[in-house]
């Protein structure tokens, strides 16, 4: 594989990924709308290197879409692109599903009519949201989607699409679906840099509801190795399921990266009383699980799943790169997201 283009690029698994690809010899092109919460291009390492290409530009024009292909020629396309902040589409529902569902079908609408010329494969990124909260057991690619949010709604649709257009026209458009990351560029307001930035400060941090709700962690280095390897692999599948297996609720996480930042004294909270109960999220998943046996069986690469180094360096992280923290904090302006009334 020579040349990769990645859509949403700019965004917290975007600028990971891409910077995880500047260690192999790929060209890549980057194109990205730059939305509130993409990371800024001049903190990519490969920004400057010639390899490396980004392009400011929407995904709702099919034909710019196509002359992209057509002159750049990619071996392979990966589609990161999208609104992905959960409480944010809850606040703006119609934005979510209007941009999610139109840019991910041009994209899918280009790279249809570049396959006629070029069979090269497409890999959309999804969500373990798609699938809605499970009680008990874990979801299988091909469960039933059943979202609770205006976000895994559109991310559902988009997947929907993307099978119709492998139908309907024959071409090999690959769904990927990830559990919660965590990890470096994640956006200040999301989970877990809330509760590290809030212990800094030695401030309680907010926990959703009575902090219950469980998620699958992944490293988001760790979802990089991996989606690399089902990009590589010759397997014939068109879904497939990426997570940890480590799934822990809100209350248990916020009481891990409490414990590593008071034993590095990063933190003068005391430890009876780090966290405050705020009112839940509206629609708020009680659990997410996903069985990835098919990930097993068939790609060649185990998942690490340290959990308590990979928090320890995502901590570590955050603090050192306080430039970029001033950088992103400029477009949040802190506030609850998300809260109907
Ligand atoms: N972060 C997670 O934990 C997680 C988990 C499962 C799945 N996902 C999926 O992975 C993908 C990446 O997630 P993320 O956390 O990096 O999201 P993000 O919001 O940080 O980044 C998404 C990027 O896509 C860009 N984008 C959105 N709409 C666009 C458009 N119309 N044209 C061009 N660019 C556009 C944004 O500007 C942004 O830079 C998303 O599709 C998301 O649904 C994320």
């Amino acid at each position: 594989m020579k040349k990769i283009l990645i859509t949403g690029g700019s965004g917290f698994i975007g600028t990971n990924f891409i910077n995880f690809l500047s260690k192999k010899k790929i060209k890549i092109l980057n194109i990205d709308k730059i939305s509130k919460v993409s990371s800024p291009e001049k903190f990519k390492k490969i920004f400057y290197k010639n390899n490396y290409k980004f392009l400011k530009n929407n995904l709702d024009d099919a034909k710019k879409i196509y002359q992209i292909l057509i002159k750049y020629k990619p071996d392979c396309i990966i589609n990161f692109a999208a609104e992905s902040h959960v409480d944010r589409s809850i606040d703006n529902p119609i934005y979510f599903i209007k941009n999610n569902i139109n840019s991910a079908t041009n994209l899918f609408h280009a790279y249809y009519k570049y396959y006629k010329l070029k069979k090269i494969k497409l890999f959309h990124i999804s969500t373990d949201e798609v699938y809605g909260s499970i009680k008990k057991g874990e979801f299988k690619e091909h469960d039933k989607y059943n979202p609770s949010s205006p976000y895994s709604a559109s991310k559902s649709g988009s997947d929907l699409i993307a099978t119709a257009f492998n139908k309907t026209f024959g071409c090999k458009i690959k769904i990927l679906c990830l559990t919660n990351n965590f990890g470096p560029y994640q956006f200040p307001e999301k989970y877990i840099p809330t509760l590290i930035s809030s212990f800094l400060k030695n401030q309680k941090a907010p926990i959703y509801g009575k902090g219950k709700n469980i998620r699958e962690w992944m490293y988001v280095k760790e979802s990089c190795n991996a989606i690399w390897k089902v990009i590589i692999s010759n397997k014939k599948f068109e879904k497939i399921n990426l997570g940890s297996g480590i799934r822990l609720n809100n209350l248990e996480i916020a009481k891990k990266i409490f414990k590593i930042m008071k034993n590095k004294k990063l933190t003068n909270l005391s430890s009876k009383d780090y966290i405050k109960m705020v009112k839940d999220r509206p629609g708020h998943d009680e659990r997410y699980a996903l069985n990835t046996t098919v990930f097993k069986k068939n790609i060649k690469y185990k998942i690490k799943n340290n959990l308590y180094k990979t928090l320890e360096k995502t901590i570590n992280w955050y603090i050192k790169n306080d430039s970029w923290i001033k950088n992103v904090n400029r477009s949040y302006d802190n506030k609850r997201q998300g809260l109907i009334d």
